[in-house]
Parts: C-alpha cells; sequence; structure tokens
C-alpha cells in the first residue's frame, strides 16, 4: 500500500479512538474505550531500528512492529519540545508559540494553559492518567507541569537532557520528581531501569475497570551517550565507542518496551488498546559528526546561526516505527477537514524559513543550514565514520519535492512543476497567516538551581 494511504488509514483508526475518546461519536461505556500506552523514543533514528537496519537488536519492537501498522512516511515536528507540544495540545506548535526550537534550561517558556493537554480530556472521559519519563513543555511555573495539566501521577524530569545516573542537567541542577516531590535516588540507577520499574509499578497498581492512558516519553536515546555496559557489549564487533554506545541504548530502550508490553499483556490490558511507538525527532544530527552517531540515511535540515542550530523540518519520511502518527489528530477533528490530514506544517521563527507538506509534496523554503545531506551508515568493522562538514550555502532557493516518489529528497523539483510549487507557496501563506509568534524568551536568572536548593523547581514565572 503507498505510504500516505497507509498514514489515512492509520489516522482514521487514530481518530476513530480519539473521537471515542472525546466523547465525539457517542457515549460508550468506560469499560469499552481503548486504553492509549503512547511511547515516546527521544531522537531515535530512522536507521536505528531492527526492520529498517538488521543490525539493531530491537526485537520486541520488531515484533510489535511486524504485527502492527509501519507508518513510514509520517514526519515528526522538529525537536523535543515541538513534537511534545503537539502530541500534548493536538496543535501544531506554530499555532501555541512552541515552533521555534527546545525550551532552554531556566527558560520561562511553555504551553499556554488555554491548551487544554490531552490528559486533561482523557480525565473527563473516565481515564487514569499517567506519565513517566521527560516532561519539556514548561515548569517555570507549577501550573505548567504534568500533575496540573492532567496526569494523576507523574514521574520523570521537566528539562530536556540530563545525566542518566546523576540525575542533573548539564549546566548542573537535580531534575527527577514523583508528582511534585522530588525524588531522591541515592543509587545512581541509570534513568531507564528507573522509568521501567516505575511504569510497572503504575500498571501493577492500576484498577482495569478504568481505562487506561499511560505516556511514556523516555529519556532513551538521546544525549549524553550512556548505557549499562551490558548492552554496549551486545554491539562488540562496533569498533566506534560511541556507535557502541549509542546502539546500546537503543536495545535497552528495546528491552523496557518489552518488558513493559509484557507487564500490560499480564494484566489483560493489551486487549483492548491503542498502542503507539514513535519518536520525537529523528536521530539527533549535532552528534552525527560531532559524536559520530549517524543512524540515519537521510539528510536532515537545520538553520544554523553562529554557534547555535535550529531545526526547521525533519527531513524525514518517518522519523520511526509501529504507528506513527500525524498528532494534529485533533486539530484534524476540530477543523474536520480533508487537508489537515496531509499536511505538516514544521515552521522556523521566519516566514521563509519552512517545511510544510501537503499529500505527495514537501516545500522547504530557506536555509536548511548545517547537515543538509545524506549520511551513511557508521561503519562497523573498526574504521572511523565520516564525518561531515556543513553544508552552507549563502542563498537557498525554495526546494520541492514529491515525497512519495522520492522519500529521500534527492529530486528537486522547483523548476519542473512551478505550478505545483505555486499551489505549495500559496497553501504555505494561509498557514502561516494562522500562526502565532514564537513565545521565546531570555533565560531567566530566577529559574537557577542554585536558587532553589540545587533542583530544578517550578515558582519563577
Ligand atoms: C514505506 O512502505 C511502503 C510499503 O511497504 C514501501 O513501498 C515504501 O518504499 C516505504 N517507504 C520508505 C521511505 O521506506
Ligand atoms: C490561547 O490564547 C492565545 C492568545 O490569546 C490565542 O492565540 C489562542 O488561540 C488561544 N488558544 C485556544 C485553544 O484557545
Ligand atoms: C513515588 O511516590 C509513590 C507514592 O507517592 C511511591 O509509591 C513510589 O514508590 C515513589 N516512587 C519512587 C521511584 O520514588
Ligand atoms: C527487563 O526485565 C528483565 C527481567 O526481569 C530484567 O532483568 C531487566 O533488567 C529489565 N530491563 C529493563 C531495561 O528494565
Amino acid at each position: 500500500m503507498a505510504e500516505i494511504t497507509t498514514m489515512t488509514v492509520m489516522m482514521t483508526v487514530m481518530m476513530t479512538a480519539m473521537m471515542a475518546v472525546f466523547g465525539v461519536a457517542g457515549n460508550a461505556a468506560a469499560s469499552q474505550k481503548p486504553n492509549i500506552i503512547f511511547f515516546v523514543a527521544d531522537d531515535l533514528g530512522w536507521n536505528d531500528v531492527g526492520w529498517h537496519n538488521p543490525s539493531m537488536l530491537t526485537p520486541n519492537l520488531n515484533r510489535y512492529a511486524a504485527q502492527g501498522v509501519i507508518l513510514n512516511s509520517s514526519y515528526v515536528q522538529y525537536f523535543c519540545s515541538p513534537s511534545r507540544n503537539a502530541f500534548m495540545t493536538g496543535y501544531f506548535p506554530y499555532h501555541t508559540g512552541l515552533q521555534h526550537g527546545v525550551i532552554l534550561e531556566g527558560e520561562p517558556r511553555y504551553v499556554p494553559t488555554n491548551f487544554t493537554m490531552l490528559p486533561k480530556l482523557l480525565k473527563t472521559a473516565g481515564y487514569a492518567t499517567h506519565m513517566v519519563g521527560k516532561w519539556h513543555l514548561g515548569m517555570c511555573n507549577w501550573k505548567y507541569t504534568p500533575t496540573y495539566r492532567g496526569f494523576d501521577s507523574y514521574f520523570g524530569y521537566y528539562n530536556g537532557a540530563e545525566d542518566y545516573y546523576t540525575h542533573e542537567t548539564k549546566d548542573g541542577g537535580y531534575d527527577l520528581r514523583n508528582d511534585t516531590l522530588v525524588a531522591k535516588d541515592p543509587g545512581q540507577s541509570h534513568f531507564d531501569y528507573l522509568f521501567t520499574d516505575h511504569t510497572l509499578k503504575v500498571i501493577s497498581e492500576h484498577d482495569t475497570s478504568t481505562p487506561l492512558y499511560l505516556y511514556l516519553p523516555f529519556h532513551l536515546c538521546h544525549n549524553p551517550l550512556q548505557v549499562p555496559k551490558e548492552y554496549e557489549q551486545r554491539y562488540s564487533h562496533i569498533h566506534t565507542q560511541d556507535r557502541r554506545t549509542y546502539c546500546g541504548m537503543v536495545t535497552m530502550m528495546d528491552e523496557s518496551f518489552g518488558n513493559i508490553t509484557q507487564a500490560l499483556d499480564s494484566r489483560g490490558l493489551l486487549d483492548n488498546t491503542l498502542l503507539v511507538f514513535t519518536t520525537d525527532y529523528c536521530a539527533d544530527p549535532c552528534l552525527v559528526s560531532t559524536e559520530r552517531r549517524s543512524g540515519d540515511l537521510r539528510r536532515q535540515q537545520l538553520a544554523v546561526t553562529r554557534g547555535q542550530d535550529h531545526i526547521l523540518g525533519g527531513r524525514y519520511p518517518g522519523c520511526c516505527l509501529c504507528l506513527e502518527q500525524e498528532f494534529a489528530a485533533k486539530e484534524i477533528l476540530r477543523q474536520r477537514r480533508d487537508d489537515a490530514r496531509s499536511r505538516l506544517v514544521p515552521y522556523h521563527t521566519t516566514p521563509g524559513r519552512c517545511g510544510p507538506r501537503y499529500k505527495d509534496y514537501k516545500l522547504m523554503t530557506g536555509s536548511p543550514g548545517r547537515f543538509n545531506d545524506w549520511y551513511p551508515l557508521p561503519r562497523s568493522q573498526g574504521e572511523e565514520d565520516a564525518t561531515h562538514e556543513e553544508d552552507a550555502k549563502p542563498h537557498w532557493k525554495p526546494q520541492l519535492y514529491n515525497i512519495r516518489n522520492d522519500p529521500e529528497e534527492r529530486h528537486d523539483l522547483a523548476d519542473t512543476e512551478p505550478q505545483t510549487m505555486k499551489m505549495m507557496m500559496d497553501r504555505l501563506h494561509k498557514w502561516m497567516a494562522s500562526g502565532v509568534p514564537p513565545q521565546n524568551t531570555p533565560i531567566d536568572p530566577r529559574g537557577d538551581p542554585k536558587n532553589w536548593g540545587g533542583v530544578w523547581t517550578p515558582g519563577w514565572c
């Protein structure tokens, strides 16, 4: 089946489930409402899963992918906060102000409270709602944090990344919460064990007469590259340390997925369940050259302002696997228009830098910046990977690709299909007219963990 058709079918499935959830399609008894399990890998590359790359050890995911629907032409937003914004609100980030990069540590930025998040709606529909993992949607005030936005329980961290063992962010500051309380971890366990164990506890304590919504955005496989040796050792044939560690991280994530699905299954919780596994973004292109972590075969899109990278639009035929979604589902329901189903509008601050998609076409405007290239897999036989230099040209013309025929975006159609080009530009301008300015604001020193006993703590905006 062609990709777009597959995606439409999946969207229909998703929409049916969502409509049931939102009470749009009648009022089924609570017991008939499907459980919703939503796994989010962090920065997982297209080629970092077993069914695209047999050298990756992901047996549990492979099994579900084989039984499920693989949406291989579904795109996610670029970077963590924009994608998670879409998962939680159903709105494109250019409608919430979160379209421009990730929320930085100490940046007083968040999903505005007038956007109701999915867990809150699911609670209204009778669900138990639990989250384990990374938030990254605002923490400068309690009202922006998970337990205030619809989650019955939360175990995880508010920022974007931290040390897997010390649970401290890059610039210092401890970040691990059990609901609203600081969760101590004197044993310094790897995050993935903590998250998996906590999820198993949530599952074992869940009252199965209530529908369950589990949102599981774990830390793996985001940098820093850290994994217990036993996972890394399964890739001992890979000589490049970073790639070996990264592959180990993927396998550890797969094991968590396996343990969690097994626990769900053993409680009968998979029988009436919408199970989604996706990634928020492709493998971190910043690591492609610096840490030689290149799981991706297709080039990526970044715009670079001096010393700082901004992703414009993951140029990615489905950053990953099983049931990928364009999580504009709510926006689609709201608009009830077909064209909303086939578009995705990742975009940047300036109107000149966008990556909208419509049906088979994808338009790219503005500089795609660094790493705008195709990356070979790192070699596994003792040779160093090739590194890639910036591919920066001073002037970029808008580019047009037919992603059904040319998913790798190698043949620019801008000159040969001027009418399509015009149609895409017209649509882009129409969509952008409904956008709001990005909320990006300077770092607020009041948020510094030094002011809060060394712990990232809400209360400074
Ligand atoms: C997606 O899957 C379809 C159906 O198996 C296949 O024809 C297509 O080539 C795949 N696309 C990509 C980008 O792998
Ligand atoms: C939330 O408020 C902003 C700013 O007033 C507005 O642009 C946006 O449409 C509102 N969103 C919703 C879902 O009400
Ligand atoms: C989190 O708190 C709950 C009770 O509030 C407790 O049962 C659980 O063990 C705690 N988990 C961790 C990992 O601290
Ligand atoms: C998965 O479960 C097995 C068996 O209990 C355990 O040994 C392993 O550590 C678990 N893996 C993770 C990532 O939690």
